[in-house]
């Protein structure tokens, strides 16, 4: 049957995040995207800040996938995601200015416009909520998704024509400029200038836009090997996460389906990654944030400031309700352990096993935020490991004491681990010998695309 339903077996991998964002998939993608044909993006947009070390060079990349330094990779921002068409065109003359090749970047059609109105909007809501502020990351990114839902968003395949765009633009704007206006007191946008504004954007951008689902469903029957990177993490997702302390869009596992326009059944592996530690920026609840040395140390240790906003993170020691939690929303088959080497010298690493919640002990990870606020940990501590890890490329050379740590990761999550990563750089990563994981990066072939 060609092109058909019931064409070839998949061979793709769905990378997400199992904590509240910054678990170090920037490291994680990047190493694999060398071995795809295609790496796509499902969700979020330049609210995402992934910092890929490479030999000399630290790329921040917001929008575009980490798949883009390597080559020959195909690199999709699929209809699920929010795009700032400014910022892109900005990201990529980066890159080219740093010799990267950026050809093999396409945008979904499908995909929605985070216009200039959309920050001024997040900000200003921001201020408005006062002390019960979400901490965004102020990039417009909760107002284009509602505009999205509310059916008065730009769509990405208006960037095909000045025309287009600006038609589409005079339908939508008078209501946007008397929110501005009458809401939040700011003057408001001119459509010709607006327009104009967008102008560079769309003769770059345009000719980049493609019919994202097809497009994925060409490559998935091709037998090509698709890896979907994940933006934020299981804790920031818009219905799984802390509400409302969470992100506009969709960031398990599953979105990767709905988020490229594919079915589900293409999805054969599924990647958590998930830092040594447990780090979140913004408000709400943390039940392992320590406020003490600890916590200090492992921000500095790990150099915890927020890639798109430089916001010192807050951190504290890694949590098992939320990694199991995590296991059971995104159907986890493996865990990618990061930042593994940022507890060396530590005497002891603690790891919550469970919360103590209104006198009882809990191992689920409660729905209610209330409840979340009253957790409190219950630790189980671990002797720690002075050996520096950063050169082990191999598991059975790790310290028995960071061994022992990884088992109980394993042990408290149900599920195996397969990468660890012992530093920045694409080298200082250490696969599982037999493991799903290290199936996939052997397995078909990164040619002809
Ligand atoms: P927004 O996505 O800008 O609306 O921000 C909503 C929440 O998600 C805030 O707590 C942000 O700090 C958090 N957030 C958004 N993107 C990221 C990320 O890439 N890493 C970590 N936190 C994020």
């Amino acid at each position: 049957m060609m092109g058909g339903v019931l064409m070839g077996k998949s061979n793709s991998l769905v990378v997400i995040g199992a904590q509240w964002g910054d678990e170090g998939k920037g490291k994680v993608i990047d190493y694999l995207a060398g071995k795809a044909d295609v790496v796509a993006r499902f969700q979020g947009g330049n609210n995402a800040g992934h910092t890929v070390v490479y030999g000399a060079n630290i790329f921040k990349l917001h929008h575009v996938p980490s798949g883009i330094l390597s080559r020959e990779t195909l690199c999709l921002l699929g209809n699920g995601m929010v795009v700032d068409p400014l910022v892109l065109i900005e990201e990529l003359a980066e890159l080219e200015k740093r010799g990267i090749d950026t050809s093999g970047l396409r945008i979904s059609g499908k995909a929605h416009l985070n216009m200039l109105y959309h920050r001024l909007l997040d900000e200003a809501n921001e201020k408005l909520l006062g002390e019960k502020k979400i901490g965004t990351t102020g990039r417009g990114i909760g107002p284009a998704y509602a505009d999205k839902i509310m059916r008065r968003g730009i769509r990405a395949v208006e960037l095909t024509g000045f025309a287009r765009f600006r038609e589409r633009l005079s339908e939508i704007l008078p209501l946007q400029n008397r929110f501005l206006q009458e809401i939040y007191g700011h003057e408001g946008f001119e459509l010709d200038e607006l327009a104009e504004l967008y102008r560079p954007a769309i003769d770059k951008l345009g000719p980049l836009v493609t019919d994202g689902s097809q497009l994925m469903a060409e490559k998935l029957d091709g037998g090509k090997k698709v890896l979907f990177e994940g933006a934020q993490g299981t804790l920031l997702d818009i219905d799984h996460g802390t509400y409302p302390y969470v992100t506009s869009s969709s960031t398990v596992a599953a979105a990767a389906a709905s988020g490229c326009g594919i079915g589900p059944r293409h999805i054969s592996q599924v990647l958590g990654v998930i830092k040594a530690y447990t780090t979140r920026v913004g408000e709400g609840p943390f039940p392992t944030e320590d406020h003490g040395e600890a916590g200090e140390q492992l921000r500095t240790r790990g150099h915890e400031f927020g890639t798109t906003t430089g916001r010192p993170r807050r951190c504290g020691w890694f949590d098992s309700v939320i990694s199991r939690y995590a296991a059971t929303i995104n159907g986890l088959t493996g865990l990618a352990v990061t930042k593994l080497d940022v507890l060396s010298g530590m005497d002891s690493v603690n790891m919550a096993v469970a919360y103590r919640c209104r006198g009882k002990e809990i191992r689920n990870f409660p729905i209610s935020l209330e409840e979340l606020k009253e957790c409190t940990p219950v630790y189980e501590s671990f002797p720690g490991w002075d050996e520096d890890i950063s050169r082990v490329r191999r598991v059975e050379d790790l310290p028995a004491a960071a061994r022992r740590f990884l088992d109980a990761m394993e042990e408290n999550t149900g599920v195996n681990v397969e990468l660890v990563s012992v530093g920045p750089d694409r080298s200082q990563t250490i696969i599982y010998r037999s493991s799903n994981l290290e199936t996939w990066i052997a397995s078909g072939s990164k040619k002809n695309n």
